[in-house]
């Protein structure tokens, strides 16, 4: 076991951290309040690398690594969590079309996605009745001719109304799980509109939209995968997903600890700094422990990723863990800061409103122990 970082993953942070720092930070606020989706911040992420962490030089990526991914989504997430959410997305769809899509299709769409000139990748899965379960979509792809024609409504889908590259999921036949297909969709495609934006309780910077595919043609070089694997690209590129949202809650957990620590040595009450009280040395001192776990869980997760080998249960147990983490530090930080803690004169609020979608996408909590307990028992055997 090594606890310590490589020159790249040292490189990576540091680089995420200084674009973190600088450019999202400081209007990290106004981002947030006036639902702002950052397009300059994204072609800077594409100039940094950050579109493509883990994705092949080749096509355009860093090919820094999983741990290196995590380790700039954290620096993001401490900044700007709305803006990480759609540097997650963007990755997440990148590293799928590598793993499964044609040398053409890898050219194509996943050039697009890392070097920023697509904005942002959208993963089109879920649908108004079917978000855990996404085997009971019924967005459909019918052939015609030598085509495949898209009809159906995804929900909830980030960067749904800047992404120049949606994957989309869509049922060839009716064999649930298995009759589900994957295809990779270009912005402006005739047929294809978004919704209204979602008026969100956090990560009001982030946009998420329904996307209303009405008799969307693609060709079958838009088909990623195998007909009918479209489930099982899902789940996989879910996997790694998860990676993404656990360093996402632990960018904002840290970012909840520090702006407490700054606070209790700041405030004073009775005659002294709050920071000197016990109460508050013993909430600071479980929110950094519950944090750093969660960290060490994601960065296991990070790492068996990049060694590949099977990672589903140790991504489920980093995202779960790391979730519940940022709720309650982020919840704690605004007790910690008092009335403060309730106004936007202070980033714990946003913070907080933050880290609850974290419990809720890519997979609930509920989901997270199912899919635990399920790789528990089979490793039982
Ligand atoms: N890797 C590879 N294959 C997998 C897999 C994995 N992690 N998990 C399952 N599979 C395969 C299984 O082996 C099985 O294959 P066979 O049919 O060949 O045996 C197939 O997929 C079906 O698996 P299950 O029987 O386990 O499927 P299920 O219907 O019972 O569902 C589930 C399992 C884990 C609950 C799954 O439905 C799930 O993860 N649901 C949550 C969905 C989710 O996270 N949605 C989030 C939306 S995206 C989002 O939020 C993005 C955003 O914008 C931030």
């Amino acid at each position: 076991m090594n606890f310590e970082l490589s020159e790249t993953q040292t490189l990576i942070r540091d680089t995420a951290r200084k674009f973190a720092r600088e450019v999202l930070a400081p209007r990290a606020q106004k981002t947030d309040r006036e639902e702002i989706f950052p397009l300059d911040a994204y072609r800077q992420m594409g100039e940094l690398g950050l579109l493509g962490v883990n994705v092949p030089a080749e096509y355009g990526g860093a090919e820094a690594g999983v741990l290196s991914y995590s380790l700039a989504v954290i620096e993001l997430a401490a900044a700007c969590a709305s803006t990480s959410v759609g540097m997650c997305v963007t990755n997440m769809c990148a590293e799928l079309i590598c793993q499964f899509g044609t040398v053409e299709q890898k050219k194509r769409y996943v050039t697009k996605l890392t070097s920023g000139e697509a904005i942002a990748g959208a993963f089109a899965l879920s649908e108004p009745h079917a978000g855990s379960d996404p085997g009971a979509g019924n967005t459909t792809a019918a052939k015609k001719g030598d085509r495949w024609v898209i009809n159906g409504t995804k929900q909830w889908i980030t960067s749904g109304a800047y992404a120049g590259v949606i994957v989309v999921w869509a049922r060839t036949s009716s064999e649930g799980n298995k009759g589900l297909s994957c295809f990779l969709v270009g912005k402006g495609a005739e047929g294809l509109t978004c919704g209204r934006a979602e008026d969100k309780m956090g990560l009001r910077g982030s946009n998420t939209v329904p996307l209303i595919f009405e008799n969307v043609e693609v060709g079958e070089d838009q088909l990623l995968g195998r007909l009918g694997d479209g489930f099982k690209l899902a789940m996989v590129a879910l996997d790694g997903g998860r990676v993404g949202i656990a360093s996402q809650a632990c960018g904002v957990g840290r970012a909840a600890i520090e702006a407490s620590v700054r606070y209790v040595k700041d405030r004073h009450a009775f005659g002294q700094a709050i920071g000197e009280f016990q109460a508050l040395r013993f909430m600071l001192a479980d929110m950094t422990t519950q944090q750093q776990t969660a960290e060490l869980l994601t960065f296991r997760a990070a790492s068996m990723k990049e060694k590949k080998v099977p990672f589903t249960r140790e991504a489920s147990m980093a995202k779960l863990f790391a979730s519940e983490m940022s709720n309650k530090v982020c919840d704690r930080a605004v007790q910690l800061h008092g009335g403060y803690g309730y106004i936007d004169e202070f980033p714990v609020e946003r913070y907080l409103r933050d880290a609850r979608v974290q419990t809720i996408y890519e997979g609930t909590s509920e989901i997270q122990r199912i899919v635990i307990a399920r790789e528990v028992i089979k490793a039982a055997g």
